[in-house]
C-alpha cells in the first residue's frame, strides 16, 4: 500500500526554523520512510537557502508568471530529505525571516503562501516534469491552507489531501479584495468555504476542503472544538469531527540525543555525573553563582501563548527558595523586558539570553533540572519532550500536548514509578507558584527525583507510534 506524499510547509529543519513546525516537517519524512512512504517536502527558497545547500538541483516545475514573477521548483536531496524548493525571487528572495522583515509581517504574505499552495496543488495534479506524482498532499498550517482548496476547485481531485493544524492562533487572514489575485473563485467567498468573519482565511479553506484534518495531540483535537481554544474555528472543526484526529508529535531522537558523541555534555540514565557537569557548565556560561535548588530552563518564543508573564510573576518565590532560572527566547518586547528585569534583580540566579540559538538550546536541556512550559494553550509542544529525553523534568500547564505527554507526580504515579514531571491547572500565577513550590520539595528528595528522571528518560518521545498512525491515515485515504 505505501505510496508518495507531498508535504507542504513554510519551515523545515535543518533549513529554516522559527518553531516546532519546522522540527515536525523535517522529522516526518525520516519517520515514514521505514514504513514505505516516500515523502517530499515543498518549501519556499528563502534568501540564501539554495546557496546553503550548495548542491546540484534539478528543475522539476516552472512557470514564467507565478503570482507576479517567474518561478521554478528545484528538487534536491539534502540532509537526508527529498526537498522541493520553490524558487520565486519576487516572493522569497528578500532579507528577514520567513514571514517578516524582522519587525513587520510582509504585506504580500497572502500571495507568498498562496503561491506555495498553488504550486503544491499543481505538483499534486501531476504538473512536475520528473514523473514523481504524489498520492497524497499533506498541508501544514495556514501557509499551506489554500492547497487543498486549489485542488478541490480545479475539478475532481486526483489526490487526497490532509491538513495538519500546528497552531490555530495563526489563520492566514486576508482581505476579500485579494480573491482574484490569489486565484480563488469569487463564488467560494461564503461562510461554508473561504470566508471567515468578512475576511479570507487560508487555514479555514484547508479545514473545509481537505479530506482529513489532523492536529498534533489528542487533547488539542478535543480542545479545538471548544470556544476557549478554537479561536473562532471551533464550529468548522466540530462540523468535520468525523475526519479530525490528534496525532502526537515525536522528536528526532538523533538530533536530540543526550548520549550522542557530538553533545557537549552527554548524560545517560546509567551515569548521572555528566548531568552535574553540564549543569555546572551552564551556570558558568551564564555567570551564575551556585544554585542549590532546581535549575529551571525556558526555551521558547516569548509570547502570551507560552505563559511567559506567569514566569515573571511566579519566579521570585522559586528563586528565593533556592531555585535558578535560565531563559533563551525572543518575541514580545514587553516579555523580553520582563525576563531581563528578572535577571537584573537576581544576577546570581537568573540568566537570560534574548535571541535564537539552537546549540545553546541543546546545552540548556543537558544542564537544566527542570524545563518550564506554562502555556495557556499548546497544540503539542516539543520542549517538554526534549526535557523528558534529557532527564530535565517538565513543569507544564495541563493543556494540549503537554497534558498528553507528561505524567504528573501525584501520589499514585510516584508510588508506581511512572511520574515524569509536574502538571498544573489552570494556567495562572497561583497554580504555577504552588507547583514550583512542590518542585523545590521534590528536588530536595534526591531518590524520588532520580526515579522521576529515569522514568522521564524512558518516555517514548520518538516517532515510532505516531509515524504508524500517519501511515495508517494515509493508507486509509487511499482505499
Ligand atoms: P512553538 O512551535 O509553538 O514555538 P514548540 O515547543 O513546538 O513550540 O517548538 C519550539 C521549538 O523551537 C523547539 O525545538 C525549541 O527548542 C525551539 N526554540 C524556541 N525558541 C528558541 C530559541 N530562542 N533558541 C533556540 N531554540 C528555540
Ligand atoms: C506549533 C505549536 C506547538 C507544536 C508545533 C509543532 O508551533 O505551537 O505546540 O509543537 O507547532 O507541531
Amino acid at each position: 500500500m505505501p505510496g508518495r506524499v507531498l508535504s507542504v510547509a513554510s519551515e523545515c529543519v535543518p533549513l529554516v526554523k522559527t518553531g516546532g513546525l519546522a522540527d515536525v516537517v523535517g522529522a516526518l519524512p525520516k519517520a515514514l520512510a521505514p514504513l514505505g512512504w516516500d515523502m517530499r517536502v515543498l518549501i519556499p527558497a528563502y534568501r540564501g537557502l539554495a546557496a546553503k545547500l550548495g548542491r546540484k538541483t534539478r528543475t522539476v516545475w516552472s512557470d514564467p508568471a507565478l503570482f507576479g514573477g517567474p518561478a521554478t521548483v528545484e528538487a534536491v536531496e539534502a540532509q537526508g530529505l527529498s526537498l522541493l524548493l520553490l524558487d520565486a525571487p519576487h516572493l522569497y528572495d528578500r532579507p528577514g525571516g520567513p514571514y517578516s522583515d524582522g519587525g513587520h509581517d510582509f504585506p504580500d504574505n497572502p500571495e507568498r503562501f498562496a503561491a506555495l499552495s498553488w504550486v503544491a496543488a499543481s505538483l499534486a495534479r501531476g504538473g512536475g516534469t520528473d514523473g514523481w506524482v504524489p498520492d497524497i498532499l499533506h498541508a501544514h498550517d495556514w501557509q499551506a491552507g489554500f492547497a487543498p482548496a486549489y485542488l478541490r476547485f480545479g475539478g475532481a481531485a486526483p489526490v487526497k489531501s490532509v491538513i495538519t493544524i500546528h497552531n490555530i492562533a495563526f489563520q492566514g487572514h486576508a482581505s476579500p479584495e485579494r480573491l482574484a489575485a490569489l486565484r480563488l473563485p469569487l463564488h467560494e467567498f461564503h461562510a461554508g468555504s473561504l470566508e471567515y468573519y468578512g475576511n479570507l482565511s487560508s487555514l479555514k479553506a484547508g479545514l473545509v476542503h481537505a479530506d482529513r484534518i489532523t492536529t498534533v495531540s489528542p487533547t488539542y483535537a478535543e480542545e479545538l472544538m471548544r470556544p476557549e481554544f478554537g479561536m473562532g474555528l471551533q464550529g468548522v472543526i466540530a462540523a468535520r469531527a468525523e475526519v479530525v484526529s490528534g496525532i502526537l508529535n515525536g522528536v528526532d531522537t538523533e538530533l536530540w540525543d543526550p548520549a550522542a558523541p557530538g553533545q557537549a555534555h552527554p548524560y545517560s540514565v546509567q551515569n548521572r555525573k555528566p548531568k552535574a557537569e553540564a549543569r555546572a557548565a551552564l551556570l558558568a556560561e551564564f555567570g551564575l553563582g551556585p544554585v542549590e535548588g532546581p535549575l529551571a530552563i525556558v526555551i521558547s518564543r516569548l509570547t502570551a501563548q507560552k505563559g511567559i508573564d506567569l514566569i515573571a510573576a511566579a519566579a521570585p518565590e522559586f528563586l528565593a527558595g533556592g531555585g535558578g532560572l535560565v531563559v533563551l527566547g525572543s518575541g514580545d518586547p514587553g516579555l523580553e523586558h520582563a525576563m531581563r528585569g528578572l535577571a537584573a534583580a537576581w544576577p546570581d540566579r537568573v540568566g537570560v539570553k534574548i535571541g535564537y540559538d539552537e546549540a545553546l538550546g541543546h546545552r540548556m536541556f543537558a544542564g537544566g533540572d527542570v524545563v518550564l512550559v506554562p502555556s495557556r494553550f499548546e497544540p503539542c509542544g516539543l520542549t517538554q519532550l526534549y526535557g523528558l529525553r534529557y532527564g530535565t523534568l517538565p513543569v507544564v500547564a495541563a493543556t494540549g500536548g503537554l497534558a498528553d505527554t507528561v505524567v504528573h507526580a501525584n501520589t499514585m504515579a510516584l508510588a508506581a514509578g511512572t511520574a515524569t514531571g509536574l502538571t498544573f491547572h489552570p494556567t495562572d500565577v497561583l497554580a504555577l507558584t504552588q507547583t514550583l513550590r512542590r518542585c523545590l520539595a521534590l528536588f530536595a528528595d534526591r531518590p524520588t527525583w532520580a526515579r522521576m528522571q529515569r522514568a522521564a528518560m524512558k518516555s517514548p518521545v520518538g516517532w515510532e507510534t505516531s509515524s504508524r498512525t500517519y501511515a495508517a491515515l494515509y493508507a486509509d485515504l487511499l482505499t
